[in-house]
């Protein structure tokens, strides 16, 4: 097999803007900072500390109502929905505490416009001085429909289409204006050349843009993009499009295929597979000690509701699993959402013949791939699923804000270091430095997408 891991590994933060983890927001160390600025400031300085590549911000669109066909179980239990600050300010806040961590955000194809979502990364990418990365998601839930003046949510092969059609458009108005446009030549005068700032003149099955964007060429070029589709055609789409894949797995095994396979499909559009960055996420339970650990798993797991996890879950399939005994195992589904989190959990309850109240403590708080021990033993881990070409690094979450960051900054980053597996500083300024991506020149994702079809 061939494997494509270089020898230093990737670290983001897969970071909550409100609770986070049902049972984590509970933990006595847990901090209530949700809506403070301090807090996220806070956060993005113990990353930066910790050299990491980037803070991504997840994002959810509607307060989710699946599990029982109410929201009650979301808010009660303080579940992955059930607030949600809006990330590119949040990351705004980031932006002005740091100089060098890469900045993500989640926006939706399906119920944003190509305009502002291009502009507002656009700006980010300006105030950071190249920092800016997009969590591109199609979103899964006739409850997000619901609070965009829809019915309905589109079918997935359908809003696929429209996200196809999306990027190409936020492609089209990065590149509106050429690199150098802005003059700002205060005798001539000349602020902006009019010869180097383009209409875009889009018109398509789901968009009509005249462009140019009123902001210019991302330092950047193009922002960091980052994808999480798991069906079919979200890989391809993320072969296509993503510069970073955010993936989650229950095993080393199904790691390593899908990595495999993704790296293959991105040579297939005429790209780089090294360009291809795959974070796979992990919740790492960290301390000194193994005693430590296994005080701290207790008072985690004393925390946690089964239904916390299945009413998250319910909404991620978009199934309610309310339907479903607590004492059987998780049933054969059809999933009309998220493909990628029912695989991690089918497999998670068929290897471990894990009752569907276990899947949901599981779901719940989540020991993605085992990362629990001492410093010295999640770096084990992480340096094994590195090395057999699972990964390019990790998307790393927190059981609870902001402590947890803290304690992997301060424990397993400098044994990672000591190893010679993660940077000990940067060596440049943008997220696209800092992952070894090449600043892409204007129109160049056309060149890619021609070779695509050619394949
Ligand atoms: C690890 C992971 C993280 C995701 N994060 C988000 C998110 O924050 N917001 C969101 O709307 N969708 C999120 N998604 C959903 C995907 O972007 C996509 O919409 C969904 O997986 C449906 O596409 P698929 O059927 O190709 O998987 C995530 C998916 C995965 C696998």
């Amino acid at each position: 097999m061939t494997t494509y891991a270089a020898q230093e590994m990737h670290l983001a933060a897969f970071i909550i803007a409100g609770p986070g983890r049902p049972g984590g927001w509970r933990y006595p160390q847990s901090e209530d900072g949700w809506l403070d600025l301090d807090y996220y400031r806070r956060i993005a300085e113990t990353l930066e500390r910790g050299r990491f590549d980037l803070a991504f911000f997840a994002d959810i669109l509607a307060v989710p109502n699946r599990y029982q066909a109410s929201m009650d179980s979301q808010l009660r239990y303080g579940a992955l929905g059930s607030l949600r600050l809006e990330p590119l300010q949040v990351l705004a806040t980031m932006a002005a505490a740091t100089r060098h961590l890469g900045l993500a955000a989640t926006k939706s194809t399906s119920y944003y416009e190509p305009f502002d979502v291009a502009r507002g990364i656009a700006t980010l990418d300006h105030l950071s001085a190249g920092r800016a990365a997009w969590n591109i998601v199609t979103s899964f839930q006739d409850a997000e429909a619901r609070n965009f003046s829809r019915g309905a949510h589109i079918p997935r092969d359908r809003r696929y289409d429209r996200a196809d059609e999306f990027l190409e458009v936020t492609h089209k108005l990065w590149d509106s204006w050429e690199d150098g446009a802005l003059v700002a030549d205060r005798q001539t005068p000349l602020f902006a050349d009019p010869a180097r700032v383009h209409p875009i003149g889009h018109e398509g099955e789901w968009f009509s843009v005249d462009g140019p964007l009123n902001v210019p060429r991302p330092p950047q070029g193009y922002p960091v993009l980052i994808q999480a589709g798991a069906s079919e055609r979200g890989r391809d789409f993320a072969a296509r499009w993503s510069d970073v894949i955010f993936v989650t797995h229950y095993s080393l095994d199904s790691a390593i295929a899908f990595s495999t396979e993704m790296k293959r499909r991105a040579e297939l559009h005429g790209r780089n597979p090294k360009d291809l960055k795959i974070l796979p996420g992990i919740t790492p339970l960290v301390g000194e000690t193994e005693a430590i650990v296994r005080e701290r798993k207790q008072v985690l797991a004393e925390r946690i509701e089964p239904e916390a996890g299945l009413s998250t879950l319910s909404y991620h399939l978009d199934v309610d699993l309310a339907a479903y005994p607590l004492d059987e195992p998780l049933p054969q589904l059809n999933v009309p959402g998220v493909t990628g989190h029912y695989d991690e959990m089918r497999e998670a309850s068929d290897k471990g013949a894990l009752p569907l109240r276990e899947v949901g403590r599981m779901y719940a708080n989540r020991y993605e791939g085992d990362f629990v021990g001492t410093p010295e033993a999640v770096a084990d881990r992480m340096q094994e699923w590195h090395a057999a070409g699972a990964c390019d690094g990790f998307m790393v979450a927190a059981h609870w804000q902001p402590g947890a960051f803290d304690d992997f900054v301060r424990l397993v980053v400098p044994e990672l270091q000591r190893r010679g597996l993660f940077r000990k500083e940067y060596t440049g300024r943008t997220l696209r430095d800092h992952l070894g991506l090449a600043r892409p020149p204007a129109g160049s994702w056309r060149t890619e997408r021609k070779k695509a079809k050619a394949a």
